[in-house]
Parts: structure tokens; sequence; C-alpha cells
């Protein structure tokens, strides 16, 4: 194998993937400046112009070389602006990194360099399987691994580390015979706009308005599965676990929020969307804080929803078919909120719902159809 005579050159007429040479040097050194390369990724930071030098003179023809690596520089409109690598392989598995320059982020470029070189560990290197792995929280990366087919994620506690720094990490794979497609739903979560509200994504900066929420006593009282007591890191986990369950396909969270002051005044979701035996029906949630209850806006924020939960997935709607509410029977103003909004009440289970006194409350279920909206 020389290099860089005999690396390969893939492409799909968009993106080229062809061997690197000293030209890429400098913007390569530039890429590696970026705080979200540096924050995502291996790469020594401060990074030197003699780290690219090493990288693209040494470390890459060593890699062809020696059959361990394989990289390719992207180039896209002409210009290198990124790398893409294969490494390991032995028995057959190997993983994919990544990295492309900020000014091109968004059009497309990793995710069709990511599928070139999945195609060449496939049907070149002959691998059976490439794994993706990424610090928790680097979405941009994970829904480039979603389209690309990859599956089966799962977190791993402190499997990454970053310049001797344990980090939470990802990790999702891909096999030989697998499609190379989006597997399950990535939901994103639209802004509705409502009378005196919107149902808009959580922030950051919701945080101390959901732990004053989720701290309240009726909500503690009829959530008994909430932390207790909760404070501002469960509200910020609560936040943040929201994206990921959005990501999965799991489910997908709202913040109500005042149409003026855009403050959070409760929550509404539905969940259950990946359900094993059935992917059309789906769960509603909600809390209201307390400063906003008793304005009908819980009962408004739930027809919003409805409307675009049943709303085919084609249309930007959720797909749903069913759609559930379950609350103690003693809970008279969550079965109002399900009652008003044309909820049938189905079950009634004996003693099913727990309090955090030791006590059981019966749990009423109630369901929507999507033919009931449909016959008004
Ligand atoms: C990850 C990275 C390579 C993606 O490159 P890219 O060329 O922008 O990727 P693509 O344009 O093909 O796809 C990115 C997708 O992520 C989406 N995205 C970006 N940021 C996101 C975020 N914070 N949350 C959710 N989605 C996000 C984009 O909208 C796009 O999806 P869309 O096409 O459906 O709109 C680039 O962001 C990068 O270099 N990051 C720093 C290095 C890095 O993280 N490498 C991977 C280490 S595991």
């Amino acid at each position: 194998m020389r290099f860089p005579e005999d690396v390969p050159v893939l492409s799909d007429n968009v993106v080229t993937l062809r061997a690197h040479t000293a030209d890429d040097i400098d913007p390569a050194y530039r890429m590696c400046q970026d705080p979200v390369m540096q924050e995502w990724t291996t790469i020594p930071v401060p990074y030197l112009r003699e780290h690219a030098v090493g990288y693209l003179t040494e470390v890459i023809p060593a890699g062809w070389q020696a059959n361990t690596s394989w990289a390719w520089a992207i180039e896209y409109a002409g210009a290198y602006v990124g790398t893409i690598d294969l490494r390991d392989g032995v028995g057959g598995v190997g993983e994919v990194g990544f990295a492309v320059s900020p000014e091109v982020r968004g059009n497309g470029v990793m995710t069709r360099a990511l599928r070139l070189v999945v195609r060449y560990a496939f049907d070149v290197l002959d691998w059976k399987r490439v794994i993706w792995r990424a610090y928790v929280g680097n979405f941009a990366s994970r829904r480039v691994a979603w389209k690309v087919g990859f599956r089966g994620l799962v977190t791993i506690p402190g499997g990454g580390q970053s310049r001797g720094v344990r980090k939470d990490e990802w990790v999702a794979t891909v096999g030989r015979d697998d499609e190379l497609e989006p597997q399950g739903n990535w939901w994103t979560v639209p802004v509705l706009e409502g009378d005196g509200f919107r149902l808009r994504p959580l922030r950051e900066s919701d945080a101390q308005r959901v732990m004053e929420a989720c701290s309240d006593e009726r909500t503690q009282h009829w959530l008994s599965g909430m932390p207790s007591p909760y404070g501002l890191d469960d509200a910020k986990g609560f936040i943040d676990s929201r994206q990921d369950a959005a990501a999965g396909g799991e489910a997908v969270a709202w913040a109500i929020a005042d149409a003026e002051s855009d403050e959070l005044l409760g929550n509404v979701s539905v969940f259950g969307l990946n359900g094993r035996m059935d992917r059309t029906r789906g769960e509603i949630g909600y809390w209201m804080h307390p400063e906003a209850r008793g304005r009908k806006v819980m009962t408004s924020a739930v027809q919003l929803l409805i409307a675009f939960a049943f709303r085919p997935v084609e249309d930007g709607g959720l797909g749903r078919r069913r759609l559930l509410v379950r609350c103690a029977d003693v809970n008279t103003a969550s079965a109002h909120v399900a009652e008003v909004n044309g909820f049938t009440k189905v079950g009634d289970e004996r003693a099913a719902d727990p309090r955090r006194d030791g006590s059981y409350d019966n749990l009423l279920t109630y369901d929507l159809l999507a033919e009931d909206v449909l016959r008004g």
C-alpha cells in the first residue's frame, strides 16, 4: 500500500473523499480551533499547528500503510472541509470518527461522507459491523449516525474519555446487512400557538420554574414517581432527558409558556411512542405550575397536542391512532382535562396508583381514538 497513490477516492458527486495532502494542514489546523470540535472530540487542547502536521503527514499515512486505520480528507465545493476515518477492524468490527469545519455544518456533508465510508467498510474492508461513539449530548453527531442507519443506541456511563476526564458516552452500530436508513422516529418539537400561551421546546432557562412546579405539594402528591425533594439538578436532568427522549422516538415534551413573557406555566408531553406492540399509541402526561392553575390552560394545551398527535407523520405530526390519559380517580382536576377534551373512560383499576404514604388510589384510564375526533 503506497500513500497517497493507493488511497481510493470515494464520491457521491457532492462529497468526495480522497487522501490528505500538505495543503490540508492549515484548514485542518483552523478547524481544530473550533470550541465545538474541542468539546466533542479527543484532539489536543490547545491545538497547535504541529499537531495537524503530525496527524496528516505521519499518523494518517502510517495507518493506511499498516492497514490499521483509514482516514480520508472530505472535499466539498472544491475545498477541504474535514476528515473521516475508520479504525481497528479486528475480527471485522471497527469504529468510525469524523469532523467537519463549522462553516459547512448543516449541509448534509457528514451524512454523505459517513454513508460512503460505511459502504467502504462493508464492501472493501469486509467488515461485519461499524461502531459509532460520541459523548452524551452531541446531538449533531447522533443525528448523522441515525440518518445513516446506526441503531441500538445505548448510553455507557463514563464510557468515553477526553483529555484524562471520563465522560458518558453514546454507542450505536450498523451491521453489514442493515439498511443505511434511519431507524425509528426522531421527533422534533414544534412550536404550537394557543390562546394566551404557546407550546414550545423546554430550554435550560426553564429549570427554576420546573423545579418550583415539580416540588409543589400537589404535583408531588399526584406524580409520586418524581424525586422528592425536587431540586434544580432534577429539573435540569428532566429538561436534558426530554431532548434525548425526542431523539430516541420515545416522547415529545413541551413547555407551556406564557404567550407574552414566554415564562414556563407548565409541561405537557406525550410518551410511550415506541411501544413494542403498538407504535400508534401515545400517553399524555402533564403538570402545571401552581401559579398558572385554574385558568383552563392545560385543557387548551391538551387540545393542541391532540391535533398534533393525530396528524400523520408525513404531514409533520406524530401519526398516532390512540391517545391515553391515566390519573387517580380522586384527581378530579386531571380527570376533568381528559373528559372535556372528549376522552372516554375505559378503565378503572383498583388500588393501582401509589401514593407516597404507602396508600393506593384507583387508577382511571381514558382513551381517545383518531376516529372519535374525525366523527367530531
Ligand atoms: C457532527 C458533525 C460532523 C456533523 O457534520 P454536518 O456536516 O453538519 O452533518 P450533516 O449536515 O450531515 O447533519 C447534521 C444534522 O444534525 C442536525 N443538528 C445539528 N446540531 C444539532 C443539535 N444540536 N441537535 C439536533 N440536531 C442537530 C442538523 O440539523 C442536521 O440534520 P438535518 O439535516 O436533518 O437538519 C459536525 O457538527 C462536527 O464536526 N462537529 C464537531 C466534531 C464532532 O462532534 N465529531 C463527531 C464526534 S463523535
